[in-house]
């Protein structure tokens, strides 16, 4: 593997590879000085073109403690604003001699046409509905160290599908490892394609919900909704909203995860994201070990540093 453009080209021994890296990377996460040797000398560019809290800062701390060299660039606070091409734009960095591009978008695609315009390594950060791979990577990572594997584990993902970069990458990434998916969502959320992955999907959350080991709620997309009716709040979350009324209905051992960012009393009530089952937390933790991993593995580090 060159690039992280999606999961779907990523085998199992790949995923493993990098949950069992980022483990490693764990113990650097613990330390009081969080840094470790492995990127020194490499540089990285952060080109962000749609707005992130969660990736965007977990990727810079990632740099940070392989002790790589990086640069932060936004869409507007650069020469794109002025109409400068997305290949000239990557052409000019690439001049600079830089190792690798991080790349979040609103176009889906944009990381292969940067595929196109350097040799330097390619991480897509999340594009448009397409992918966010290290975001499924992170979500595989969260839960394998909850219950120890992946294989078997009953996991749902509820809600809007159908817009959702994580659900495109995650499904794939989850089927690759072996456990059993199922999708929920409004009728005018769902896959179109019937053949999804070979997945089920449903419409009615409470036939599904005692039976997983993980509900994953996903963010209703509202800016991507291009046009078409956005959901009452109030009857959006009576449907598919996870309350306390339906996680009182889960698994003793069950868990629950959000990609966030969250709206609060849609997809996702409050004290159900604050309660002991949540896992959102331990997501963003995993963020950052994911993308050390991530980041590690395809520069090439032969010592990751963390027993130095
Ligand atoms: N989950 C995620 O990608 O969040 P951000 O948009 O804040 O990066």
């Amino acid at each position: 593997v060159k690039h992280l453009i999606d999961t779907t080209s990523l085998t199992a021994d790949d995923i493993t590879q990098i949950l069992d890296t980022a483990r490693s990377f764990s113990e650097v996460n613990k330390r009081a000085i969080k840094k470790v040797p492995a990127l020194r000398g490499r540089t990285i560019v952060n080109l962000f073109l749609e707005p992130s809290t969660r990736t965007k800062s977990s990727f810079e701390l990632a740099e940070k403690r392989l002790s790589a060299d990086s640069l932060s660039m936004g869409g507007a606070t650069s020469s794109v604003v002025k109409g400068e091409s997305l290949a000239d734009t990557i052409e000019t960095i690439d001049a600079m001699s830089v190792d690798m591009f991080i790349c979040r978008a609103k176009l889906a695609g944009t990381p292969h046409k940067i595929c196109e315009h350097t040799d330097a390594v390619v991480i897509n950060a999340g594009d448009g509905k397409h992918q966010h791979p290290t975001q499924a990577l992170l979500d595989l990572y969260t839960i394998r160290e909850n219950f120890g594997h992946l294989d078997g584990l009953k996991v749902a993902l509820v809600g809007d599908l159908s817009h959702s970069r994580v659900c495109g990458s995650l499904v794939p990434a989850l089927k690759t490892m072996g456990a059993e998916v199922t999708l929920v969502g409004p009728p005018t959320f769902q896959i179109a394609d019937p053949d999804y992955f070979g997945v089920p999907q449903t419409s009615d959350l409470d036939s599904v919900i005692a039976d997983m080991d993980v509900v994953y709620m996903l963010r209703v997309q509202l800016e991507r909704m291009e046009g078409a009716a956005i959901p009452s709040r109030r009857e959006y979350n009576r449907l598919w909203g996870l309350d306390m009324s339906r996680v009182d209905r889960m698994r003793p051992e069950a868990i629950i995860c959000h990609p966030g960012p969250m709206n609060r009393g849609m997809e996702i009530n409050a004290d159900v994201a604050d309660c002991a089952r949540s896992r959102i937390l331990a997501q963003v933790n995993a963020g950052v070990l994911v993308r050390m991993a991530a980041m590690y593995l395809l520069l090439g580090g032969e010592n990751n540093g963390v027993s130095a």
